[in-house]
């Protein structure tokens, strides 16, 4: 295969949509190129295929490789923690803020399927007993169409319910066979509009004036100079004080000046709109020291308005929060976790180390430990998800390379191969004798041993099929 395609390839779907690639994704960029390719009418005439792309590219191709290539990974509830927090903290000081003007403006960007953006909805209804008093903007945009018609639809399966707990949420849903379909009143609830981060057209007149701004696990696929300006743009998007939601690794350790880095009593770390009226600066403070920080934020002033007036920040009417308690810390609960799992706690194993990577969201060895545990517990899609986490914090983590092989044979990805030539570049000149890093106590010739057995066994399932 000439690796001049996938690099074609690659800067085609960076200029339509800002995605980036990192090594442990380029099995799967050179698949989505085949399958689109095939599915396109040209065969396995790969350089035909980017030609017509290169040239002129229609809607429809367009769809049809963006429906190859995006992750739509998602369901309910997805982040017991950030649930938690939007339900006790986040929702509450919201709903407080805006009692008056009974106006409430939510985005969730990059909403895949819907489960985000109808979790949204489930709990406004559950914390809100009038929502119809309410103007209520609830705005869910993505870029992939097929997703959004799904999102559209509403019905699901089991697996967007995994995390769903039935006997407070199963009034939301009607059972059609072996799907469900979300109430209308919910579905009514949430507006879908299709959207490309990349294009950097917000805030706009449905973008502005947010007062929370859900963008999760969406950031860690796009290239990194575009993630930084769209953070900036949430930003400007939000109301004074408002909140902006990122997966824990997505989080940037130096926010730009206008967003502060900011815990919740559960630990979860989120970003926040500085409020207008403040009119001293202290330094902005970073993650590490946000972390430590016992109290709620002083106020640090606005940025420089944006294209609609922003409202002055009242003062805050709710109660301060109480000092959070003190942060976990990470090392112990990856130890902790550790244990558990060796014992088959696996529930609790999950537990701990959710808690440890919310808390030290730039730990490989966390997302790698959690990536153990889901695909012990069968979440197969969630653990290479955390892989991926760990090989983008920490490109040379050899066992992570490993075990994304296992996991992507697991699920008959033919990604398995790209994985194993990764594992074995990571350990190259690494004498046979000296420990795996990370590996539990496992040597690099026992690791290079397992990963030919892993080759063996998915070249011959690839013979079989
Ligand atoms: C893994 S899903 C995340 C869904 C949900 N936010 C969650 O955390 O469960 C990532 C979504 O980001 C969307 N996405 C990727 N690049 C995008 C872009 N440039 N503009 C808008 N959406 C994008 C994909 O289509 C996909 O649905």
């Amino acid at each position: 295969m000439n690796p001049g395609l996938t690099r074609r390839f690659e800067n085609l779907l960076h200029q339509w949509a800002g995605q980036w690639f990192p090594g442990s994704r380029q099995g799967e960029l050179l698949r989505a190129l085949q399958r689109s390719a095939e599915r396109a009418g040209f065969g396995s005439d790969l350089n035909g295929f980017l030609n017509e792309l290169e040239t002129r590219p229609d809607e429809r191709i367009l769809n049809l490789v963006l429906n190859e290539i995006l992750v739509n990974e998602t369901y309910f509830f997805r982040d017991v923690g950030l649930w938690e927090g939007l339900e006790q903290e986040i929702l509450p000081d919201i709903l407080e803020r805006q009692a008056k003007s009974r106006n409430l403006r939510i985005w969730s960007a990059g909403c895949s399927t819907g489960e985000e953006p109808y979790s949204l909805a489930m709990l406004l209804r559950a914390l809100v007993p009038r929502i119809e008093d309410w103007t209520l903007h609830l705005l869910a945009t993505d870029l992939s169409e097929k997703a959004l018609e799904r999102a559209r639809m509403a019905v699901y399966g089991k697996r967007a319910l995994r995390e769903l707990d039935r006997k407070r949420w199963g009034a939301c849903f009607q059972t059609t066979g072996s799907t469900v379909r979300l109430t209308d009143s919910i579905r009514q609830m949430v507006h879908f509009k299709r959207q490309n981060l990349s294009h950097e057209d917000f805030p706009d007149p449905l973008t502005n004036r947010m007062d929370l701004i859900l963008c999760r696990n969406v950031l860690i696929y796009l290239d990194r100079d575009l993630v930084e300006r769209v953070i900036t743009r949430f930003g400007e998007c939000l109301r004074p004080q408002g909140w902006l939601v990122l997966a824990p690794t997505e989080v940037p350790l130096d926010p730009p000046p206008s967003l502060l880095l900011t815990r919740l009593g559960n630990g979860t770390v989120l970003l926040r709109r500085l409020s207008s009226d403040a009119s001293s600066a202290p330094a902005v403070p970073t993650l590490r020291t946000a972390r430590a920080q016992t109290r709620r934020p002083s106020p640090l002033p606005l940025p420089p308005p944006v294209q609609t007036p922003i409202l002055p920040a009242p003062a805050p009417r709710i109660a301060p929060l109480p000092p959070p308690p003190p942060a976990p810390d990470p090392t112990d609960l990856l130890a902790q976790a550790r244990q558990a799992a060796d014992r088959g706690e696996l529930v609790s194993a999950l537990t701990l180390i959710t808690e440890c990577v919310e808390a030290d969201p730039i730990s490989a060895s966390g997302w790698l430990v959690l990536a153990l545990v889901q695909e012990e517990m069968d979440l197969l899609q969630d653990a290479l998800d955390s892989l991926r986490r760990a090989l983008y914090l920490d490109p040379e983590l050899a066992v992570g390379h490993l075990q994304m092989a296992r996991v992507q044979g697991r699920c008959g990805d033919a990604g398995v191969m790209r994985s194993l030539a990764n594992f074995h570049k990571s350990i190259e000149g690494v004498p046979s004798e000296a420990l795996l890093p990370e590996g539990a106590g496992i040597t690099v010739g026992e690791a290079r041993h397992l990963a030919e057995i892993l080759e063996r066994t998915w070249s011959r399932m690839e013979a079989l099929s």
